[in-house]
């Protein structure tokens, strides 16, 4: 016999585990309030995709444009691409090397970018992974025939010093290819509009983009489009598989890039947060008051009425990711990045699924959170990583994977 003591302490250990491990399976779903995805601005609901294309989507688009990115204030084409290198033995004869360089002209002025290539050899069609780097084309590898970029910011930064969030080898071995451009070439990070592509595109006396006018967002945005224009005469590749990638900032660039340009095969984000994929209602870490604050030259100026009053929002993020249905979306968080908050990243995507059901597709299909390192890979794809806000091989193989699964 179990003396009572004892046995008291046996049924308490037992209640306590029944409940830990019932607490185990069944997990919190979560809710974030949002405007409806699938109702009209005059209050009808829609359920098919032709209604989804041509009344909510622009809909959608048009209040996105208009009271948070901005508007692209003109049309400017790429006036020269001049190839400045070219290498099919580079990274130990892996791979294509390309180095091109894309010109504007506008208003007297000229803005020249260049975007770096790694290309995988005698293969005919394979995803192309398009995404801007955050230090200049040089820091992705230690290839020391990459350009070095323009010094923004003072002094150049060391060749390679990035590379690990630009697995280039593996991504080659696995078939696809990298396009990247430096960010600052199309638009400086900084509040300050007088240099980058805004002042192409001034009208008389314009000193900044109006309120409805494109923050550095959209002219990113802009930029990456205007990358793929270039995509698509280069024999090297095939553009209709540019799958067009951001981490953070880049992140929310890319994801607008996507909504707007239908030509994008699929869209990644990777730690996008706030401003890109996740929900700004109910947010945690950083608001779109923080982030207007700290980055007045982001978004619009239209969107600074927002700042501490998300529910004045005539949307929210989840439209954003709905706006790339029906093609492939992956949204990655990390575990140790509340600042960009991964359930409010999860639960943009998975509200956003709604659209992709219209199609017929498979996306996050639960409101319950997921593992952390467990993907839940559909035509809406996700994961959170263990650690930091980076974006690191972990990410990256999972990308190549969901593209191997779903860019056909
Ligand atoms: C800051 C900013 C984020 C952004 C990040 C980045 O943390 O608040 O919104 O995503 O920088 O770009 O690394």
């Amino acid at each position: 016999m179990i003396p009572y003591k004892h046995f008291k302490f046996f049924v308490g250990f037992f209640l306590l585990m029944t409940q830990y491990s019932f607490a185990q399976n069944n997990p919190t779903p979560l809710k974030f309030q949002v405007p409806p995805l699938l109702v009209l601005n005059n209050g009808k609901s829609i359920s098919t995709p032709k209604e989804w294309e041509q009344l909510r989507r622009p809909e959608i688009k048009q209040m996105l444009e208009l009271e948070m990115y901005g508007k692209v204030p003109g049309v400017l084409k790429i006036s020269s691409a001049k190839i400045l290198e070219i290498d099919n033995q580079a990274l130990n004869g892996m791979a294509i090397r390309k180095q091109v360089q894309l010109t504007f002209k506008g208003n007297g002025k000229e803005l020249a970018v260049e975007i770096l290539m790694y290309l995988p050899k005698g293969k005919k069609s394979f995803v192309t992974f398009l995404g801007y780097n955050f230090s200049g084309n040089q820091t992705i590898n230690r290839d020391s025939s990459i350009h070095t970029a323009k010094a923004w910011n003072g002094l150049a930064k060391q060749p390679g010093v990035e590379s690990a969030n630009w697995p280039i080898e593996s991504i080659i071995q696995s078939g696809c290819g990298v396009a990247t451009m430096y960010y600052w070439d199309i638009a400086p990070d900084k509040n300050d509009f007088s240099t980058g592509v805004y002042p192409l595109l001034y009208k008389q006396n314009q000193l900044k983009p109006n309120d409805d006018q494109w923050g550095a967002l959209a002219a990113w945005a802009w930029g990456l489009s205007r990358a793929l224009d270039y995509l698509e005469t280069d024999k090297n590749l095939d553009a209709k598989k540019v799958v067009v990638i951001g981490h953070s900032r880049l992140g929310k660039a890319a994801l607008w890039a996507g909504a707007l340009d239908q030509r994008f095969a699929g869209i990644i984000s990777n730690n996008s947060g706030c401003g890109g994929a996740a929900i700004s209602r109910g947010k945690e870490g950083e608001t779109i008051g923080k982030m207007n604050a700290n980055f007045p030259n982001w978004a619009c100026g239209n969107f600074k009425k927002y700042s501490d009053h998300e529910s004045n929002l005539p949307f929210d993020q989840h439209m954003l990711l709905a706006m790339m249905a029906p093609r492939p979306l992956y949204v990655a968080s990390a575990s140790e990045d509340q600042w960009a908050d991964p359930k409010s990243e999860y639960m943009s995507a998975f509200y956003a699924t709604d659209v992709y059901k219209f199609y017929g597709l498979k996306g996050l299909e639960t409101n319950i959170f997921p593992k952390i390192e467990e993907p839940i890979f559909g035509q809406v794809s996700y994961h959170i990583r263990n650690g930091k806000h980076d974006i690191l091989a972990y990410d990256w193989n999972n990308f190549i994977q969901f593209t191997r699964q779903f860019i056909k």
